[in-house]
């Protein structure tokens, strides 16, 4: 589909990567891009509608659909990270407060905006995922479960969305650099990158994007992923763990 002339949401538009997929939609052209927030009023990117939304909540999602009826291209960005164990987590509150805002909610605005899409002609969908959709690091372990969880339900979205002509499209990538990976100093991709490959990924009909390095060697090293990926996070989480005691 084009971008000159779409119809276009985005979640977390107030900041980080979400800012960056409107600013690079209302630069090709599109004509409205709509930035949903939990703040309405921190969307402060020039030529973006501001649109009250918390992806966690029913009511303002399905508010949000009725809002916007002309959407034709729905960017699900919205996410959270909280850098929780399995084992050594407090609790399941990390767990449970990433698996509903990256996997329920996505899975929600998919299903209220399927509807939207269909009215305007098939349209697109972007789910912003990410490389540890791919693989578990302790680090972020119940992080990477929940995008693993958003990687399957944006497969299944594509499959149940085909007939309408919706393309789903799929973006993993490492590093960002956003509020969300402001704690590392690992080498980081920047959001402008990731919104330039998404829209023309969305333009060119393609159903992944890979946006960077390590999620290219990932995606290709899955058939071998306990010779070629756990190994090294392995060694790196056994030296962490016995240095901390
Ligand atoms: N940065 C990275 O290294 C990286 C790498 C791969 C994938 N990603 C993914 O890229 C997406 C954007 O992340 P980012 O790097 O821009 O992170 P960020 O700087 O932390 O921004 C996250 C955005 O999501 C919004 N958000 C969180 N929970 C929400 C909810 N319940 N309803 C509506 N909006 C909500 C935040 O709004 P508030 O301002 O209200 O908190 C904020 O706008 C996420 O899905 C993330 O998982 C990031």
């Amino acid at each position: 589909m084009k971008i000159d002339g779409s119809v276009a949401l985005v979640t977390g538009a107030n900041r980080g990567l979400g800012r960056a997929f409107a600013r690079e939609l209302v630069g090709r052209g599109a004509a409205k891009v709509y930035g949903a927030a939990r703040d309405p009023a921190a969307v402060s990117e020039p030529g973006v509608l501001p649109v009250a939304l918390d992806i966690t909540d029913p009511d303002q999602v399905t508010q949000a659909a009725r809002q916007c009826p002309d959407v034709s291209l729905l960017v699900n960005n919205a996410g959270v990270l909280k850098y929780s164990t399995f084992i050594n987590a407090p609790d399941l509150d990390a767990a449970r407060a990433e698996m509903e805002t990256n996997y329920f909610g996505t899975l929600r605005m998919c299903r209220a905006f399927a509807p939207v899409l269909a009215a305007n002609g098939g349209g697109a969908i972007v789910n912003m995922l990410s490389v540890t959709s791919f693989y578990t690091n302790p680090l972020d372990a119940s992080y990477g479960a929940s995008k693993a969880a958003e990687w399957s339900l944006t497969n299944g979205v594509r499959l149940e969305l085909h007939h309408q002509g919706t393309l789903v499209v799929a973006v993993h990538a490492s590093f960002i650099d956003t509020d969300m990976a402001a704690l590392t100093d690992a080498p980081k991709i920047s959001p402008e990158s990731v919104a330039r490959q998404v829209f023309d990924a969305v333009e060119a009909g393609q159903v992944e994007v890979l946006a960077d390095e390590r999620s290219r060697f990932v995606k290709a090293s899955l058939s071998r992923d306990h010779e070629l990926i756990y190994p090294p996070i392995e060694e790196f989480w056994d030296a962490a763990v016995k240095g901390s005691g």
